[in-house]
């Protein structure tokens, strides 16, 4: 049986029990590549993973890693597309942090010259999660409002780009010392909603319009103040918890008078088929400009991966602005 180097943890809990051990290398079916990674895009899930609090999906590998860039060093029988030596990066359903890992032939998108592994394996989570939320959940369209809350985030700051695309209008929730880069991006209006009230400022400068669009990851504290700001035929997409999963002091009534759509979605509980589908969609509608730079990953901070413990450690402290990228050799 051939071995491999990933991290590891044989106890779920802080971020102290991760360390690189041997795992066996996995194989390809004959729809999948193997790729040598050359580096990992960390996720809050990777966190929830090593607490114990989300197991992987029936048949993903128990490694850690939902996105990862390398270069494909053998195919399965039924893959013509792709050749060996070839750079790819995409969305796995786990076992990224390893020196190898496989991903279906569909998953994979080739990397564009002008990007690094670094980039590319920043982009697969937070922008399809993203243009999903946004694209095909919200339906957002030319000017219309959208609040998106973690602007600074990994997913947010792939929002605010997708949504400045669409032609929207984005006001953005974040940690003031955040707030240069969500600017940056395209965000009109920001909050900090640690000293402000993001219902008071969403009504005051949209002339009390509301937001057409809310993309959430803060979930029960946010919940009425969220309906609150949404205008009639609003949509709330609901992609985290961030806060806790308890709203309070609510009335139904919002949502029945002002004709809402709460939309509730976890990317890594959707079927190969649909994440396909999202894949193609995503290269089509972003490939080229994350090519020409007119789209940008954001990178927080690149780690070696023996580092992947202070890297866990920055994402739980919530000091991250874009995403945090792990360097495999
Ligand atoms: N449903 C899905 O399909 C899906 C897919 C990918 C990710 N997610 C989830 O989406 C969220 C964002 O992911 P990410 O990788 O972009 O995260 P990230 O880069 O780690 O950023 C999260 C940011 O949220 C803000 N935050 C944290 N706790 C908060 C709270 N209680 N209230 C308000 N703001 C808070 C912090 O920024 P500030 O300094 O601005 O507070 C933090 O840096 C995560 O919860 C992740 O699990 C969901």
């Amino acid at each position: 049986m051939e071995t491999m180097k990933v991290i590891l943890f044989d106890q779920s809990g802080e971020a102290e029990k991760l360390y690189i051990g041997n795992f066996l290398k996995p194989k390809v079916a004959d729809e999948e590549i193997l790729v040598e990674v050359k580096a990992a895009g960390l996720n809050r899930a990777d966190i929830l993973q090593r607490m114990g609090k989300y197991p992987p999906p029936p048949g993903a590998s128990p490694i850690l890693g939902l996105e990862i860039s390398g270069v494909i060093v053998e195919k399965g029988s039924k893959v013509f597309k792709w050749n060996i030596g070839d750079k790819v990066f995409g969305l796995i359903p786990g076992g990224g942090y390893a020196q190898f890992a496989v991903i279906h032939e569909d998953m994979a998108m080739k990397i564009p010259d002008s990007l690094t592994f670094e980039q590319a394996a920043s982009i697969p989570e937070a922008f399809l999660t993203a243009f999903q939320a946004i694209k095909w959940l919200a339906e957002l369209k030319s000017a219309e409002f959208i609040l998106i809350h973690a602007g600074a985030s990994g997913v947010g700051t792939a929002a605010i780009q997708i949504a400045r695309e669409l032609g929207a209008k984005i006001i953005i929730t974040a940690s003031a010392e955040k707030h240069f880069i969500c600017k940056e991006l395209g965000a009109e209006v920001l909050i900090n909603y640690k000293t402000q009230s993001f219902k008071e400022i969403v009504m005051k400068t949209t002339n009390n319009y509301g937001v057409d669009v809310i993309i959430d990851f803060v979930g029960g504290n946010y919940f009425k103040d969220n309906i609150d700001s949404l205008t009639r035929d609003g949509r709330l997409i609901l992609l985290a918890t961030l806060s806790g999963g308890k709203a309070s002091d609510f009335d139904v009534r919002k949502i029945l008078v002002k004709r809402l759509k709460i939309i509730g979605s976890t990317l890594r509980s959707r079927s190969l088929d649909y994440q396909i589908r999202l894949t193609k969609d995503l290269k089509e509608f972003a490939l080229e400009k994350i090519a020409s730079g007119r789209i940008k990953p954001v990178i927080d901070k690149i780690y070696d991966w023996k580092d992947v413990i202070e890297a866990h450690k920055r994402m739980e402290e919530n000091k991250n602005i874009g995403k945090i990228v792990l360097r495999i050799n």
